[in-house]
């Protein structure tokens, strides 16, 4: 059978696109003139995809893509100037809780860049599959902001501190074979072959007991729930001051002016 669109012709026009099919829910984040970021209308629809994949028993597995060579550039730095996200009620606070509690398999099918909360939220998933050209990069620190959704507890934790030094400090990306290492992505392949068997990965679960599958997840992430849950919290507060900061302004103008950011100042 087909996959069929499930939000409607909205999503399309929100930019992400939903489909059913197989036993596997779709979102594909599809903004490709921006560089797929993510703005607070695409974080609703992906909130809401994943409530209605949750509530359908035909759906095993959910499948997160974004397009060839960019999965996503990360929260859109205009929504952050404009309207930035105040508090647990906020779209992207509510996508990430969604997503972190989703009780069912998500697989991510990563080409190109994932940034900022592109790699946040592989650490959220369950099956990551990255092209041999991915780079995944969390380079709050240049922007002036600082990590979010428990990636400065999850990070340290899968690279040790010294390399997640590296990575949060200095800003530096994240290879598919970084990634492979430290058990950030299930697997590296061709660019080329990364969604198809992403895909082949999540209709898996359809010839397995979802039961057993649930309470495995769940059994999987119990362990570090509350300590994610409490990181979440705290980088969300720094997360919020830091946004009005002289640092993140300069660092946000530096980008839409195409130039380099002057931290001397401060
Ligand atoms: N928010 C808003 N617009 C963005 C964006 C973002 N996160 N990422 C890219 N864009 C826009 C650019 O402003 C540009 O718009 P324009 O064509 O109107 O000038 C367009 O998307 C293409 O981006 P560009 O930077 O020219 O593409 P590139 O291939 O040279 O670089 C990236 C791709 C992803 C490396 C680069 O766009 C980038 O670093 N983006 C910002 C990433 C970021 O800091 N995210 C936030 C993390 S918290």
């Amino acid at each position: 059978m087909a996959p069929r669109p499930y939000l409607g012709r909205a999503s399309i026009a929100m930019t992400i696109n939903t489909t059913i099919g197989g036993g596997v829910a779709t979102l594909e984040i599809a903004r490709p003139q921006k560089k797929n970021a993510l703005t607070l209308a695409m974080y609703e629809a992906m909130t809401e995809a994943i409530a209605t994949a949750m509530a359908d028993d035909a759906v095993r597995a959910l499948l997160i893509v974004g397009q060839p060579g960019i999965f996503t550039s990360g929260n859109d730095l205009e929504d952050f100037m404009q309207r930035p996200p105040s508090g647990e009620d906020s779209p992207v606070f509510r996508f990430m809780l969604s997503l972190a509690a989703c009780d069912k398999p998500v697989v991510a099918a990563v080409t190109g860049a994932a940034v900022g909360i592109g790699t946040t939220m592989l650490l959220h998933c369950d099956l990551v599959y990255v092209s041999e050209d991915a780079q995944l990069s969390m380079p709050f620190v240049g922007l002036g902001l600082v990590p979010e959704f428990g990636s400065s507890l999850l990070l340290p934790h899968l690279m040790g501190h010294a390399k997640a030094a590296e990575k949060l400090l200095l800003g530096d990306p994240l290879t598919a074979a970084d990634a492979a290492d430290c058990g950030i992505a299930s697997r590296v392949l061709p660019a080329g072959e990364v969604v198809a068997h992403a895909r082949r990965m999540a209709e898996r679960f359809n010839s397995l007991p979802p039961g057993a599958v649930r309470d495995t997840k769940r059994l999987m992430r119990s362990g570090s729930k509350e300590g994610i849950l409490r990181a979440i919290r705290a980088e969300a507060a720094v997360f919020a001051e830091r946004l009005h900061s002289p640092e993140a302004k300069e660092a946000f103008a530096a980008f839409f002016a195409k130039r380099r950011p002057d931290f001397s100042k401060f």
